[in-house]
């Protein structure tokens, strides 16, 4: 009962956002229970709640919550105040597209339905908020049936960052595959890349992996080549925050190297995505904007001590975009995406 599994990272109840402080993880067990708008953006922007689809989910609880603060019974002035709410939320973190979608689709509720009092669209958001996060479970288990026909009983995988169930609302992308394996009584090998500098393989993928009792093995960011070259490496699973039109992918900072590596090793790379993280108005990945992060982050988090000079200059790109021709495959709940990613995908939408 006290395994991490049986944790929600997101969660509405009694119209307070319920999140799982993935700050504090493996060490502590932190639940928050938030109503104020700028503690939830601030849980956004500290990466309280992260991975591309659990910040779309808690956004879209965020929101419902603000919206229910909203007095005026006054159909404009509604719809100001949660548009207002809306674009301070997502200016939280630029770059998973998830956060706007999920925002979005929850603003469509207002627009699309003039002709609802207040206390209507109030329920409405509700039940868009709820969906939001229902659809994404749902799509999370079918990435991974469709990722478990990529690989067989035994194989060793290599993941970056966490792309696992404590991202999502229940399985994952990149991990939905070894979880629904598990359940099926199959085991990979999986290597986690410890994932710097916020430490996401080490802290959270290699927790919830040890939790479901998956044979894992933690290597530092620049063991990746080694484990390769010793040929543990069956295939490299991970996540995406941003897919643009051409099948680039946008993931967190390290991914792209690792899919240099495994075109060298001939390893197969296999992007997972639902499809709300597809964003075909960008044409390719250059036009995604790449979120900066304080340079604490790399000199001081997980030191005792500041472990660099003062004076040095400090580059914290929070993502980095692994360009289409690196891709072997996209994996979404619509099925696996082959090259050509500007026609594949666009036959897609
Ligand atoms: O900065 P983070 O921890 O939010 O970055 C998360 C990732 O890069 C994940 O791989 C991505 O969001 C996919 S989560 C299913």
């Amino acid at each position: 009962m006290n395994s991490i599994l049986n944790y929600e990272s997101v969660r509405l109840d009694n119209d307070e956002l319920v999140l799982l402080d993935q700050t504090k993880l493996p060490n502590e067990i932190n639940i928050l229970r938030l109503t104020d708008i700028k503690d939830i953006w601030q849980a956004i922007y500290k990466l309280q709640v992260r991975g591309a689809p659990a910040i779309g989910v808690a956004a879209a609880f965020g929101l419902y919550i603000s919206a229910m603060k909203i007095e005026s019974n006054d159909y404009d002035e509604f719809f100001n105040g949660v548009h207002e709410a809306k674009e301070y939320l997502n200016s939280a973190r630029p770059t998973a597209v998830n956060l706007s979608w999920a925002l979005n689709r929850m603003e469509k509720v207002i627009s699309d339905n003039p002709d609802k009092n207040v206390s209507e669209l109030k329920k409405l958001l509700k039940s868009e908020a709820i969906a939001i996060k229902s659809e994404d479970s749902e799509m999370c288990r079918k990435i991974g049936e469709h990722g478990l026909t990529l690989i067989k009983n035994g194989d060793g995988i290599l993941t970056h960052c966490n792309a696992g169930q404590l991202a999502t609302s229940k399985y994952g992308t990149a991990l939905a595959p070894i979880h629904l394996g598990r359940e099926r009584g199959m085991n990979f090998h999986v290597f986690c890349d410890e994932t710097r500098p916020l430490l996401q393989g080490a802290r959270l993928t290699a927790f919830e992996l040890t939790a479901d009792g998956v044979d894992t093995t933690l290597i530092c960011d620049n063991m990746a080549s080694q484990v390769m070259k010793n040929g543990w490496i069956n295939a490299v699973f991970v996540g995406c925050d941003r897919v643009a039109a051409n099948g680039d992918a946008c993931n967190k900072i390290g991914t792209s190297g690792v899919a240099v590596l495994a075109k060298y090793y001939k390893i197969p790379f296999y992007v997972f995505t639902p499809t709300s993280t597809i964003d075909m108005s960008i044409e390719n990945g250059d036009k995604i904007i790449i979120e900066q992060r304080p340079s604490n982050e790399v000199t001081e988090t997980w030191y005792k001590k500041r472990m660099a000079p003062e004076d040095v200059k400090i580059y914290n790109p929070a993502f980095d975009v692994t360009d289409h021709e690196l891709i072997t495959a996209i994996i979404t709940e619509h099925g696996i995406i082959r090259p050509p990613y500007s026609e594949s995908l666009k036959k897609l939408f």
